[in-house]
């Protein structure tokens, strides 16, 4: 099994990453907006939000619908308790849903390219239990890496350090670009050997969190080919970060992208 399951944990229970995740709120971009405004178009009653972090896609999914949030990371779960009280949380791995019944809901979220994340073998059984639990007709929107964006070869570092006039803020931010730095230095050199570079998808170093993720990348063939063996439907919509439907040829600027699977009325 691949080791970047253990690396991307690792982050997600850093307390910057709590943090982050627990502060973010509203669309990461126009592609989310429009997949999620389609998406919740169709009318689901029942919504499971994969991978939930510290609840910022709670306020655009939950609206007086049946919400279920669920994350590995027991903190992040904790962080989305406190933010949204009265809603449910479970602290649950999206590779095994048997707590929910067959066909139960009508829509199924995995944000932020969670799921890329995920070791190739448990990418594989979440796109299967959530199939699983979807309803005939309900969608699977989930966002995902480009194998062949430009930025792979050469990570953009996006680590900056803010202006503040308060001077032991401004300290703070010193340190923590000195060590992100470090960190960087020192993942740079660990994790690029364990890089995989297949023909249709790669698992590649990424340059968020201080270079610590390490996340899958597909092409339109290896994508389309995983979700018609799961049984979804084989013309899925697929959108770009500016909510353009993509075309065939995906273009190396892009970095990732959005997808609605469907699961067929009748299978
Ligand atoms: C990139 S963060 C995104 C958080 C949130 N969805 C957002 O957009 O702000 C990915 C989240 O997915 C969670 N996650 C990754 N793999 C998971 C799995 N197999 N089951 C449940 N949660 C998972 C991580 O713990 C982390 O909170």
């Amino acid at each position: 099994m691949h080791q970047m399951e253990t690396i991307n944990r690792r982050t997600w229970e850093n307390p910057w990453s709590i943090r982050e995740y627990g502060r973010s709120a509203g669309f990461l971009d126009d592609g989310e907006r429009v997949a999620f405004t389609l998406a919740l178009e169709h009318g689901p009653k029942r919504v499971l939000d994969i991978g939930v972090g510290g609840g910022r896609t709670t306020d655009l999914l939950a609206g007086g619908r049946d919400y279920v949030g669920i994350d590995y990371t027991a903190r992040m779960i904790e962080r989305a308790r406190a933010k949204h009280p009265t809603l449910r949380f479970e602290h649950m791995d999206a590779r095994d849903l048997s707590a929910f019944a067959p066909s139960s809901f009508g829509l199924v979220v995995f944000s932020f390219n969670g799921i890329d994340s995920v070791n190739p073998e448990g990418r594989l059984q979440i796109l299967q239990e959530v199939f699983r639990v979807l309803a005939p007709g309900g969608q699977f929107v989930f966002s995902t890496f480009h194998k062949d964006w430009e930025g792979f070869a050469d990570l953009p570092d996006y680590r900056r350090i803010e202006w503040t006039v308060d001077p032991l803020r401004l300290g703070f931010r010193i340190y923590r670009y000195v060590e992100g730095g470090i960190l960087k230095a020192i993942r740079l050199r660990r994790n690029r050997a364990l890089e995989v570079h297949a023909s249709d998808h790669a698992i590649r170093m990424h340059a968020a969190h201080d270079f610590g993720i390490m996340i899958h990348a597909t092409t339109r063939s290896h994508l389309l080919k995983q979700l018609a063996d799961v049984g979804f439907a084989d013309d899925p919509d697929l959108f770009d970060r500016e909510g353009l439907r993509l075309d065939a040829v995906w273009h190396a600027s892009l970095h990732f992208l959005y997808v609605m699977a469907r699961k067929p009325t009748v299978s």
